[in-house]
């Protein structure tokens, strides 16, 4: 009705839009039998942040009353009145009676309420910080914030409050707002935690508090948080330092707690930070006495001094027993506190606290009680104070940036004798500091890794059969090695893609589409159907199958099987949620959600991925069209490199240095290898630097361009170089997140693999190296500024695109010498 008149004042006269303005300000309150109906009506609040009215949500068609930010342009709904009670048309109407707020239907049934009753002068009153609240002759009886959906606004408070439980629940998907499965609350027992359940069951934690912010988790930037607890009350709330910023804590409906803030110059919600989207934040993923580590294979390790508990469970990747004691504590005098860094603390659900105490005190507390198995202090500002004791096994530890130490109960006797003799460490190093370093690995490390792992692969080869698979394939090599891969049939392969239907088509790649697709046990799969030009032997595909099952490694696509029928040949991989790391840097939208830690994460995996196959896996593997689409992401954004052995399949055996089918792609080739036809593993280094500088700046070399400038990327990196302003280079959606010293560092490094002369590039070893420690790198000489009319002559083979729709397409071209 209001918006009626708006529009009609805004056709005649400038100054009678002021008039209404003044008007509409007021406009915050529903009162008594004022009557808020699902035609446009609408409330805002004060200084006009927040809106409440009727909205669908996502493509649903139901009605809904919610409350969302009025001056941003993406409808961003921050409350839902009647998430679990939709209206399926618009007879809704929204007012106050004596029995509270009251949501009806056209049929006048009570739909959504309250609940509350009061006098007639209850009144209804959106506030500028996104609270509806209800008053009765003044004194509050009702509000909002004591019952939020998935969105933590600022000054909103979860936790204990009056002996209420008032917590986060996602929605059920973006389409539907009624309670999903993940909930974020606070923990009532012990020292402050908050937890994240799903199906109220744990599923991961944050804290403890550590009277700055929760240990473990990034801060909220320019907010300030705070946990009080006082008595009975506890709860967790942030605050705006600044309040003309926007910003909110939203637990999205697959479980991912994201901080967000809106940057008005993109439009756009930026992640600030984001929380649980991998591996160790999993509860309690490596068990007691565990510590987990992403950039870790395996993850889980014991804490120095701890061995697992039961090890054939262990060796097998099943890390829930946790570790135990290898010297079981006797309580004796001299016992010692080794200090941990670097780790996030572990669970303080069953410890104790004082937080008057100094750490000295805190030591002897611990001492003094035999079932005392850590202590920390509680507080870290102003140097540290409080005390926080653990009396339970210590859970859901992982690597971390917190320099906080925690103090872990040690016999002294042999602490050290005990190492020397463990079978999977060699640090004879007579030292009782324990330090878990997040450091991503001297060289001694990755070896180490390495060699566990294989030794574990080893026990442990197999890939998991079909239902389907009447054919199997058995590599034997060395003895020691049994890859188990299943065929399948063309009639399964076919139905699990809906007959190869265009909707279950995910992309095109070099050799072929690939198709989604879902067996019968319910498993996702990749399909990829190979486009053959030359029909091949039979024998010849399957050892070309066995040769690129050999190669495993928890960066490289997993090979589930193959079917082969006819003229068909298709390889079935494992299929990832995520799609391809270019659905993410490329696209405006979709960027901010690989935030710097993220791409940090991801380069350093591709890097481990490709110094597998060039050095480790024994077959020495050249990918050779090494690219944004060939990475694909799984569910926790982990990069995991696809299509490769298959370079070599299409261009027969010969490891030389020279072939007559150049195979790659416009962008990621080195000129070497686009006029000369040389290949070696240098060309791989080099489309790496290529996804190096891709990653960090989310632009694509190929179709670069700088108005000034007819730069590729790289020549566009260089040049900042020179300039010293790299950092420019570095994506805006990465400005929030980013760490410069490593934004800076891994444009060097992609500098260096792009160089002009493959001798003088870095091998996939010494970027590795180089990706793990912060030592000077040696200057980069001038990249290859190879642009395609370079290129000879070049004549496509047939069933390959044509150069006009090669931008994102592996090419084959026969070459001219
Ligand atoms: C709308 O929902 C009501 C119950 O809430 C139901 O009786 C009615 O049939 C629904 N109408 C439509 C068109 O689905
Ligand atoms: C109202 O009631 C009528 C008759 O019972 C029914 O057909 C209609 O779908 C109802 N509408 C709503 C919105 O519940
Ligand atoms: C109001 O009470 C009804 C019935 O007890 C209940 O189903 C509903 O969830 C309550 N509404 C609110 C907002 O608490
Ligand atoms: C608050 O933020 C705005 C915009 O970011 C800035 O212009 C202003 O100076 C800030 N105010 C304070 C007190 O920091
Ligand atoms: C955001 O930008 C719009 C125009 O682009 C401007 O009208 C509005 O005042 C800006 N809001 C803030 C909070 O800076
Ligand atoms: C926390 O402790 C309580 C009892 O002390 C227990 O019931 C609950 O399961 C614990 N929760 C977690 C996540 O450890
Ligand atoms: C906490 O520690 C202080 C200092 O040691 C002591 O005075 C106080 O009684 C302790 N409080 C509790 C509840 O133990
Ligand atoms: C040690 O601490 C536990 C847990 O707080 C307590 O139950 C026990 O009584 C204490 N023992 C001694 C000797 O103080
Ligand atoms: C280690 O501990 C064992 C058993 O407690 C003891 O017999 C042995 O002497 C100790 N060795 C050293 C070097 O302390």
């Amino acid at each position: 009705m209001m918006m009626m008149l708006n529009l009609l004042f805004q056709l005649y006269s400038p100054l009678l839009i002021s008039i209404f303005i003044t008007c509409a300000a007021a406009v915050d309150t529903i009162t008594l039998n004022q009557i808020i109906k699902d035609n446009g009506d609408t409330i805002v609040s004060p200084a006009g942040n927040f809106k409440l009215g009727f909205f669908s949500p996502g493509s649903s068609k139901n009605r809904y009353v919610g409350i969302w930010y009025d001056k941003i342009s993406t409808l961003t709904v921050v409350w839902v009145a009647n998430r679990e009670a939709p209206l399926n048309d618009t007879t809704g109407e929204l007012s106050v009676s004596r029995g509270g707020l009251q949501l009806r239907n056209g049929n006048n049934t009570v739909m959504w309420s309250t609940n509350s009753s009061g006098s007639f002068s209850l009144v209804a009153q959106l506030l500028d910080t996104g609270n509806l609240v209800l008053r009765d002759r003044g004194i509050l009886i009702w509000q909002s914030f004591d019952h939020p959906g998935d969105t933590l606004l600022p000054g909103m408070r979860i936790g204990i409050v009056s002996g209420k439980d008032i917590h986060l629940t996602s929605w059920k998907s973006v389409n539907d707002p009624s309670a999903g499965p993940y909930a974020l609350r606070v923990d009532p027992n012990g020292y402050p935690q908050l937890f994240m359940t799903e199906d109220a069951i744990s599923s991961a934690r944050f804290g403890p508090w550590n009277g700055v912010r929760l240990n473990g988790m990034p801060n909220l930037g320019a907010n300030s948080e705070q946990f009080v607890f006082i008595d009975k009350e506890r709860y967790y709330e942030f605050n705006l330092v600044n309040n003309s910023l926007v910003s909110r804590l939203y637990l999205t409906p697959e479980g991912n707690i994201q901080h967000l803030r809106w940057i008005n110059r993109t439009r756009n919600w930026d992640v600030f930070s984001t929380a649980t989207s991998d591996n160790c934040a999993h509860y309690s993923f490596c068990g007691a006495y565990g510590v987990c580590s992403i950039s870790n294979v395996p993850a889980c390790k014991c804490l120095e001094g701890f061995e697992p508990r039961r090890p054939d469970d262990w060796n097998l990747a099943d890390w829930s027993s946790g570790c135990q004691r290898k010297k079981p504590l006797a309580c004796e005098h001299d016992d010692i506190f080794s200090s941990v860094e670097k780790v996030k603390l572990p669970n303080t659900n069953q410890s104790w606290y004082n937080q008057s105490m100094t750490l000295v005190e805190c030591e002897a507390a611990c001492r003094r009680n035999c079932s005392c198995n850590a202590y920390a202090n509680s507080d870290i500002s102003n140097g540290g104070s409080g005390c926080l004791l653990w009396f339970d096994d210590l859970t859901d530890i992982r690597e971390d940036d917190e320099t906080q130490p925690l103090y872990i109960r040690m016999p002294f006797s042999n602490l050290t004798s005990h190492t020397t003799r463990d079978h999977d460490s060699k640090n004879k190093k007579q030292t009782i500091t324990i330090v878990v370093s997040i450091s991503l690995g001297s060289i001694l490390v990755c070896l180490l890794i390495l060699a566990a792992w294989r030794k574990k692969r080893r026990s442990k080869k197999k890939i998991p059969g079909s239902v389907a698979a009447p054919d199997k394939i058995h590599t034997n090599e060395s003895g020691n090695e049994d890859t188990e891969l299943s065929s399948y049939s063309l009639t399964i392969i076919a139905k699990s893609t809906n007959n190869f239907s265009p909707d279950n088509k995910l992309g095109e790649g070099g050799f072929g589409p690939v198709y989604k697709g879902v067996l019968e046990d319910g498993r996702e799969i990749a399909v990829k159907r190979l486009s053959e030009t030359s029909t091949q032997g039979l024998d010849e595909f399957k050892n070309e199958v066995k040769f690129i099952a050999k190669l495993q490694h928890r960066n490289l696509v997993k090979l589930l099987g193959y079917c082969i029928q006819g003229n068909e040949r298709m390889l079935i991989y494992e299929y990832m949620a995520n799609k391809s790391l270019d659905s993410f840097i490329f696209d405006a939208s979709r960027s901010s959600i690989l935030d710097w830690p993220h791409r940090f994460h991801i380069i350093h995996g591709i890097a481990r991925g490709l110094l597998y196959l060039h050095h480790d896996s024994r077959l020495k593997i050249i990918h050779r069209d090494l690219k944004a689409s060939n990475i694909l992401l799984d569910k926790y954004l982990n990069p995991k490199i696809s299509d490769f052995g298959l370079a070599r399949r299409f261009t027969g055996q010969e490891n030389e240095a020279n072939t007559n089918k150049v195979v790659g792609t416009y962008g990621y080739i080195p000129p070497e290898y686009a006029l000369h036809g040389i290949f070696s593993v240098k060309s791989d280094v080099y489309s790496f630097g290529v996804l190096v500088l891709e990653i960090v700046s989310g632009k694509k070399n190929r179709g670069f361009s700088q108005d000034e400038h007819n730069y590729t990327l790289i020549g566009h990196a260089w040049r900042l170089y020179k300039e010293g302003k790299s950092l420019e280079l570095m994506s805006s959606s990465l400005e929030a997140s980013c760490v410069e010293s490593q934004v800076l560092r891994l444009i060097h490094i992609g500098l260096l693999c792009v160089q002009h002369h493959a001798e003088d590039r870095p091998t996939m070893s010494s970027v590795f190296m180089m990706l793990g420690n912060e030592n000077a790198l040696p200057p980069p000489k001038e990249p290859a500024f190879f642009v395609e009319e370079e290129m000879p002559q070049l004549r496509s083979v047939s069933s390959v695109p044509t150069l006009d729709s090669v931008d994102e397409i592996t090419i084959t071209l026969l070459q001219a010498r």
